[in-house]
C-alpha cells in the first residue's frame, strides 16, 4: 500500500486471451476492450497522480489536462506543466517522485505502457500491484505483455515474474474477467 516514503505504482493493462496488449503500435485498448474494463481503467486513472507510458501510447491519445511522464529516448523535458517527457536510460522509476515534486506530487503512479514501459518498471521491481483485465479475445500476433513473453497466457507471465493474484473477477457475460496481482 502507498506509503510517504515511496511512489507506489499499479501497472493497469488489458490483454487479449493469448496475453497482447495491442495488435500493432496504433490500437488503442479502447478499439477493443469491453465497456467494463474502460470503467475499470478510467476509475484507475482517476486514482493516480501521474501516469507513466511511453511516446506511441502517449501520442494516440494526447490529454493536455492529465498530469502525464512520457517516456521516451528522443524527447526530454516539461512541453508543458503537465507533461514532463524523460530518456529512463540510467534512471530507476523512484527517481520519479523528485523529477516532478515541483508540479504534484507522485504518491500514487499508474504505468500505463507499452511494453518497454512495462520492461524497464519490472526491471527495477517497481510494480507494486498489476490491475489485469483479460479479454475474451484471440489476437495472435502483436505486442506482448514484457519483452519476451509474445504468445503466453497473462496469469503465467505474471507469476513468472514473481506476482501472485489476490483477486478475481468475471466483469461480464463475454467472459472479461478483472484480476490484482500483487507480489
Ligand atoms: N492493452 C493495454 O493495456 C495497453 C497499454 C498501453 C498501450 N497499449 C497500446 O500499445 C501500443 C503502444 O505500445 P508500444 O509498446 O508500441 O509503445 P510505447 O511504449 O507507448 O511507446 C514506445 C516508445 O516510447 C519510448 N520508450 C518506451 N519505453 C522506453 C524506455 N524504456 N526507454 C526509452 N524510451 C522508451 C520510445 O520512444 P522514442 O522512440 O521517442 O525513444 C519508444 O519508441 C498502442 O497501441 C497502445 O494503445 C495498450
Amino acid at each position: 500500500m502507498p506509503s510517504p516514503d515511496r511512489p507506489f505504482f499499479t501497472l493497469t493493462v488489458v490483454t487479449s486471451a493469448d496475453g497482447y496488449i495491442a495488435r500493432a503500435r496504433d490500437d488503442a485498448p479502447q478499439q477493443w476492450a469491453s465497456a467494463e474494463e474502460q470503467a475499470l481503467f478510467f476509475a484507475d486513472v482517476a486514482a493516480a497522480d501521474w501516469a507513466i507510458m511511453g511516446r506511441h501510447t502517449h501520442e494516440a491519445a494526447d490529454r493536455p489536462d492529465r498530469h502525464r511522464i512520457v517516456l521516451s529516448s528522443r524527447v526530454c523535458g516539461w512541453r508543458r506543466p503537465t507533461q514532463l517527457w524523460l530518456d529512463p536510460d540510467g534512471i530507476s522509476p523512484r527517481d520519479l517522485p523528485d523529477l516532478v515534486a515541483s508540479r504534484r506530487p507522485l504518491r500514487n503512479g499508474l504505468i500505463l505502457g507499452g511494453t518497454r514501459v512495462h520492461d524497464w518498471f519490472l526491471a527495477h521491481a517497481a510494480i507494486d500491484r498489476v490491475h489485469l483485465t483479460v479479454e475474451p479475445a484471440i489476437f495472435g500476433a502483436g505486442l506482448p505483455l514484457f519483452t519476451g513473453t509474445a504468445g503466453q497466457l497473462p496469469g503465467p507471465v505474471l507469476e513468472a515474474a514473481g506476482f501472485r493474484c489476490l483477486k478475481e473477477r468475471r466483469l461480464n457475460t463475454a467472459g472479461t474477467v478483472w484480476s490484482c496481482w500483487c507480489r
